[in-house]
């Protein structure tokens, strides 16, 4: 199927998470039209049932899969990844990249063999990640600690609210205090919102802990997945006049004026609640 080239490339997130991933795809696809979706009215995922989440995913992608057309749908979340993906995949016609918490290259990164894995509630108890464990980490020890209140902090840090830095040491001082935990070193962040707070969370952690996400992996594989394709992000000669691409939230945060230089950063120049 040849794609319109204006068609975007729509990423979803509960949140800002997924900037930190849209970040690694302006980087390989500057060229490329995004649409970022933040389901701010459902957020957080992480506190939330399997079916909950599951339900709210694949309604809301079948909506705006079907009003804006993109080429490609990215689920910038852990939490839905790890939940919804293959009932996405069975209902939407387009390709469809999700998030994996990077169990695989943080094995082959740690030298002590103890791992930990900061990720939502949600993410933490599936058995998506416990497969993943099985499958290539099955000789380290994986530490794994549900921390929405990180969630949270990436809220708050993009909008340029003051976050209490015991946030950090809590989530970091949670891990080390597991059995093994002193010998972390390396660390997985599974949710897309984390490594927005990487300088914060590396502080918390001391030196020696090395963090690693599924972002650059994502942005590789919708390279491949895209090759080839034309891509028209500013149709328009002039780009001041151009409207940019769009941010789309699913409720309306007075709280998200402030997150407009942020968004600008990405190149998200238009926020509309959907
Ligand atoms: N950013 C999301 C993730 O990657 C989850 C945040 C939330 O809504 O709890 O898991």
């Amino acid at each position: 199927m040849t794609a319109d080239p204006a068609a975007p490339i729509l990423m979803f997130d509960s949140g800002v998470g997924g900037l930190s991933v849209l970040g690694k795809v302006r980087a390989v696809l500057p060229q490329a039209p995004v649409m970022y979706v933040s389901d701010n009215a459902g957020l957080p995922y992480g506190s939330k049932t399997e079916a909950q989440i599951a339900a709210r995913v694949s309604g809301l992608l079948g909506r705006m899969t079907e009003r804006y057309r993109p080429r490609l749908v990215c689920i910038a979340c852990n939490t839905a990844s790890t939940i919804a993906l293959a009932s996405v995949r069975e209902v939407l016609e387009v390709p469809i990249v999700g998030t994996v918490p990077a169990i695989k290259p943080a094995a082959a990164m740690t030298r002590t063999g103890v791992i930990g894995l900061l990720g939502t509630a949600a993410t933490i108890r599936q058995g998506y990640v416990d497969r993943l464990e099985a499958e290539f980490a099955a000789d380290k020890h994986l530490l794994r600690h549900g921390a929405p209140e990180l969630v949270a902090a990436a809220e708050a840090k993009l909008r340029g609210q003051p976050v209490d830095p015991a946030v950090f040491a809590q989530a970091a001082a949670t891990l080390r205090a597991m059995p093994g935990g002193q010998r972390i070193d390396t660390v997985v962040l599974a949710c897309t919102h984390f490594p927005l707070l990487e300088e914060e969370l590396a502080a918390a952690f001391g030196p020696g802990v090395r963090f690693i996400d599924g972002s650059d992996g994502i942005a590789r594989r919708i390279a491949f997945l895209t090759e080839g394709q034309e891509w028209a992000r500013h149709a328009g000669p002039d780009r001041e006049a151009d409207a940019g691409d769009l941010a789309l939230f699913t409720k309306n945060d007075p709280t998200d004026e402030a997150l407009m230089p942020v968004l600008k950063r990405y190149g998200l120049l238009r926020r509309l609640v959907f």
